[in-house]
């Protein structure tokens, strides 16, 4: 059987045991995918291992990914600009290679959700400075926006993520949170929450949409619930809403590429097998 697995810790919330058993199920694949709860203290271990037990790849997941970008022993593009890997390809002379995914799982929910959005559309509104956020802004400037507005609530972690994305050479604006339903929204095509807010048992996301042009399209990369309290409301101005689950969904692809052998689609099927 073909073996793969996501790691982190805790693991028990992640939704990739399903997502790739459907997968494995609907390709007909004797396959299995397997949560692997491993500690801090024994990720080292875990990545000599797996391989050895016969694991094709696995999934990295918080807190893991710094550690895995170390562990691993070649990175794609996007894993060597981001710093993080959330998925790990054994290659058949068992070198490990690390992707990071994420960033391209966004933009292709983004595109399928919001079709007529174009990077060249607008200014980005981007909350949020952790690692999720690190991703999400890496695709958006690679794929070509004109400018990338950042806000944190802790503003010396998006004064850190900017200079770090200022390397990438593009118009990266620092905002004040304060100003996060002013200036941060006047004008922009496209405004991503990559914070926890509005998660299941974080506080709620508490922003007045009032300067956001209608045509700019907001996405959530919260999934619990599906329907976050900013995108219900972003719906209710009519805007395009770009829910959380979809990244989750297309960034599992190369992975399991890799360990089904089958490039799999992201369809409603899918969805409805993971929720
Ligand atoms: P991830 O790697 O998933 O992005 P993270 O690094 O913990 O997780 O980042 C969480 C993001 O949510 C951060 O931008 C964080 O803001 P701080 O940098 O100020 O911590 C944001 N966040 C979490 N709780 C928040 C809250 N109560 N108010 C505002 N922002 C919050």
């Amino acid at each position: 059987a073909r073996l793969a697995g996501v790691m982190g810790w805790p693991v028990g919330h992640s939704l990739s045991p399903r997502l790739h058993g459907h997968w494995f199920e609907r390709y007909r694949i004797d396959g299995t995918y397997v949560p692997l709860p491993v500690r801090p203290e024994d990720v080292a271990l875990a990545f000599q291992a797996l391989p050895r037990l016969g694991f094709l790849g696995w999934n990295v997941t918080v807190p893991h990914k710094e550690a895995a970008f170390r562990l691993v022993d070649e990175h794609d593009p996007a894993a060597a600009r981001i710093g993080a890997v959330n998925t790990v390809l054994v290659q058949p002379d068992g070198r490990l290679l690390g992707l990071n995914t994420d960033g391209a799982g966004f933009l292709a929910h983004l595109r399928a959700t919001a079709p007529s959005w174009t990077p060249a559309a607008g200014p980005v509104a981007l909350l949020g400075a952790g690692g999720a956020a690190r991703g999400i802004a890496v695709a958006l400037l690679e794929a070509g926006v004109p400018s990338l507005r950042l806000t944190n609530r802790t503003p010396e972690r998006a004064a850190a993520l900017a200079e770090e994305l200022a390397r990438l050479g593009r118009g990266v604006e620092l905002l004040p949170w304060a100003a996060r339903e002013g200036a941060f929204l006047e004008g922009a095509a496209l405004l991503v929450n990559a914070t926890s807010l509005g998660m299941a048992g974080q506080p709620p996301l508490e922003l007045s949409l009032t300067v956001l042009p209608r045509a700019a399209v907001v996405a959530d990369i919260v999934y619990v619930p599906l329907e976050t309290a900013l995108l219900r409301a972003a719906r209710r101005r009519g805007h395009v809403a770009v829910d959380g689950l979809g990244m989750l969904l297309h960034q599992a692809v190369p992975g399991f590429s890799h360990w089904g052998g089958v490039v799999p689609v992201v369809d409603e099927a899918l969805r409805a097998a993971v929720l």
